[in-house]
């Protein structure tokens, strides 16, 4: 009997997305929650890995993986895996492109509503007993302007919400589309341009050395009194202790947060201190975390490994 190839799910996964490996030539072993030193023991076995964003496929995880063919990420950014090293060792990269860009727009769409209107610490006070009606006064969104840094799929699709209530929508993005654009009824701009209006500024650019704490205590400067900053892209685009300072000097009226610089934050003191502040609500990565984008950003990726185990060329190859 032929050997089959050994796929290994190392972060959770949704069962429905795994339909396209179940094939007799693959077995499929879920083992989650791996440390690098875990991973490294047991990934020589594998032809294929999946993770989403908690496992981190290191250089060194890349190393001991002798029978690794094919690393596919369940969702968008490929950060947490060393795509050099992999490349170096003839190792592919997949990821899905497409899959969760509804469920990260909806959520900043979510927590761009929750930030205007106190949500999050109106639903704490109550647990707490606490009518704060009058401490909890908010800001409508028609007729303010949200600025948009990264017009990519996940910002067109915030853009078109937001239009929807009545915002006035720019964007900055070196690679944006100016027909999309304007079909969208968003005026593209400066980065300057976009921190000095922006009454809500929403953050949907990769993390790259570039773009790291690329909104600083420079940046938050810039912006309007009383601006709300929603993040919902990758922590270590905001420097958290300048987006502190700001909100503790009412400069920065809200922040909405769904990602941290470590994750999960509860050992990082800057983040602990930001997720404390009264007018920040915190989110544990939800962006991608609805069952229809789970099952799509799995099929994604377990299609193009069956294909590439299969000796077919993957779709995004
Ligand atoms: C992504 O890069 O696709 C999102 O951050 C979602 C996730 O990590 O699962």
């Amino acid at each position: 009997m032929a050997t089959k190839a050994k796929i290994l799910i190392a972060d959770p996964l949704s069962e429905s997305g795994l339909n396209p490996l179940s094939d007799p030539k693959f077995s499929i072993d879920i083992k989650t929650g791996l440390s690098e030193a875990q991973l490294c023991e047991i990934i020589g076995d594998y032809s294929a890995l999946v993770v989403r964003s908690e496992t981190k496929v290191t250089a060194k995880v890349l190393a001991c993986a002798k029978n690794l063919k094919i690393v596919g990420r369940a969702g968008v950014g490929v950060d947490n895996i060393d795509v050099s090293a992999a490349t170096k060792l003839g190792i592919m990269v997949v990821n899905s492109p497409d899959g969760n860009v509804i469920a990260a727009a909806e959520l900043t769409l979510a927590l761009i509503l929750a930030a205007a209107r106190n949500i999050g610490r109106a639903s704490y006070g109550m647990k707490e007993s606490k009518w704060e009606r009058k401490q909890l006064v908010g800001v409508q969104l028609k007729g303010k302007v949200l600025g948009i840094v990264g017009f990519g799929k996940v910002g067109q699709h915030v853009a078109r919400g937001a239009v929807g209530m009545g915002m006035k929508v720019i964007a900055t993005d070196p690679y944006a589309s100016a027909s999309i654009a304007s079909r969208l009824s968003v005026k593209l701009t400066t980065l300057k341009e976009v921190l000095e209006t922006a009454d809500f500024l929403t953050l949907h650019t990769p993390l790259l050395p570039s773009t790291k704490n690329m909104i600083n205590s420079q940046q938050l400067a810039a912006m309007k009194p009383g601006h709300s900053i929603i993040n919902v892209a990758r922590g270590g685009l905001i420097d958290e202790d300048a987006l502190l300072k700001s909100l503790q000097e009412g400069h920065t009226r809200s922040a909405a947060l769904d990602v941290f610089p470590q994750e999960p934050p509860f050992k990082s003191p800057s983040s602990v201190a930001l997720m404390a502040h009264k007018n920040v609500i915190s989110t544990p990565h939800l962006g991608a975390s609805t069952a229809e984008a789970q099952h799509a950003v799995a099929v994604d990726v377990t299609e193009q490994i069956r294909d590439v185990l299969l000796n077919q060329l993957p779709r995004s190859a």
